[in-house]
């Protein structure tokens, strides 16, 4: 054999063992489904109980956990940094930046559950993996759908406001560049047309979209890519944006299943009645508009891409072992 051949036989076994290793950190090694079971073992139940009562008395709350889950593991990975308060005198946390502030929603939840696992088991549960649990548990509510997390993750304890834009997404960012942003954190562009099915659920402030349906361009006052009615229907809820003042009213992400996760999200997008930019760009090239397309017709196909995208995303630098802390409070650094 010469040279070159070995040397191309080795790299052809190097690369299949990258693959191996791969498929295996799409569920990172470094966390374990049933990770409390030892030394806390009522934890998760603790915060499905919490998750249950949230959304029974507001059931809007089960999408504030699940965009939650997005946030903090975007933002210096799956390390409970965007539930951390701005601390006096410091910098902006990531919680008080424009894009969380105030929108994001659901912390209570997060303190109701943190509480009574403090009382019950103090100093073991991270509040990234409540926060993870909860996204889970809003999931099996509010679609049906059901996922094991594997857990482990320990609390950061920096989270800086500056952070936020530049690590998420942009409600008006293009299919190019949603695919770069989900790259840059391990995520493919696959699992970012079956994330973006998560907007199959809650709600977008008209500031997020208005650009769509008032002066969208030079040659076009309204985004061509909208349904004509649907942005009719658009328009009686957000007024032109020198008429609305401080009011920033809210519309369904989903126009025909606005509290159901399930795949309408992408028979909307057929249709053209996708709410963001970033949404109806998924239409607009070939790749992704082929899962759409699929996505729309086998939901649970969909679903269980979901659960499986849920669980990678939630392994995004997550902090495991020695480092990082098991935060008393999710507030504070303790
Ligand atoms: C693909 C890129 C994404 C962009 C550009 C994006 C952007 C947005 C924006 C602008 C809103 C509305 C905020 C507001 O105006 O109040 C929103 C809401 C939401 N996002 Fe995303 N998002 C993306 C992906 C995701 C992912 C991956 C998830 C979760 C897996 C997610 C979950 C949600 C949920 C559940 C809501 C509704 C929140 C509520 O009702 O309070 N998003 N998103
Ligand atoms: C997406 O936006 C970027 C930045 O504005 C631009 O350079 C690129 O050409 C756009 N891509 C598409 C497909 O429109
Ligand atoms: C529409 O946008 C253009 C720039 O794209 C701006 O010059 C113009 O003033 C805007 N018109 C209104 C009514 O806001």
């Amino acid at each position: 054999m010469s040279s070159s051949t070995s040397k191309s036989a080795l790299l052809l076994m190097l690369s299949c063992l990258i693959f191996i290793e791969f498929e295996f950190s799409l569920a990172s090694p470094l966390l374990k489904v049933g990770f409390y079971n030892k030394y806390c073992p009522p934890a998760e139940a603790i915060v499905r109980k919490a998750v249950y009562e949230a959304v029974a008395s507001n059931p809007r709350t089960a999408a504030g956990l699940i965009r939650m889950h997005f946030h903090d593991c975007f933002v210096r990975g799956c390390d409970g940094s965007v539930l951390l308060d701005t601390a006096p005198g410091g910098p902006a946390a990531e919680k008080d930046s424009i894009v969380n502030n105030p929108s994001l929603h659901g912390f209570e939840v997060i303190d109701a559950a943190k509480a009574e696992i403090e009382a019950t088991c103090p100093k073991t549960v991270s509040c990234a993996d409540i926060i993870a649990f909860a996204a889970r548990d809003s999931a099996l509510i509010a679609g049906g759908i059901s996922y094991q997390v594997p857990a482990g993750r320990r609390d950061g304890s920096v989270s800086l406001s500056d952070e936020v834009i530049q690590n998420l997404p942009a409600p008006f960012f293009n299919v190019t560049q949603l695919e770069e942003n989900f790259e840059a954190k391990g995520l493919s562009l696959d699992e970012m047309v079956t994330l973006s099915g998560a907007h199959s659920i809650g709600v977008a402030h008209c500031s997020s979209f208005s650009n769509r349906l008032y002066n969208f361009s030079a040659t076009h006052p309204q985004d061509p890519a909208l349904d004509p009615e649907y942005a009719a229907f658009l328009k009686t809820t957000c007024p032109p944006p020198s008429n609305s003042g401080t009011s920033n009213p809210t519309a369904n992400l989903d126009v025909s299943t606005p509290f159901r996760l399930d795949n309408k999200y992408y028979v909307n997008l057929k249709y053209h009645r996708g709410l963001l930019t970033s949404d109806q760009t998924l239409l607009s090239s070939p790749s992704t508009a082929k899962q759409v397309w699929y996505n729309a017709v086998y939901g649970s196909a969909w679903a269980a891409k979901y659960a499986a995208a849920m669980v990678h995303m939630g392994s995004i630098d997550v902090l495991t072992g020695k480092v990082g802390e098991i935060r008393r409070n999710c507030h504070f650094v303790n």
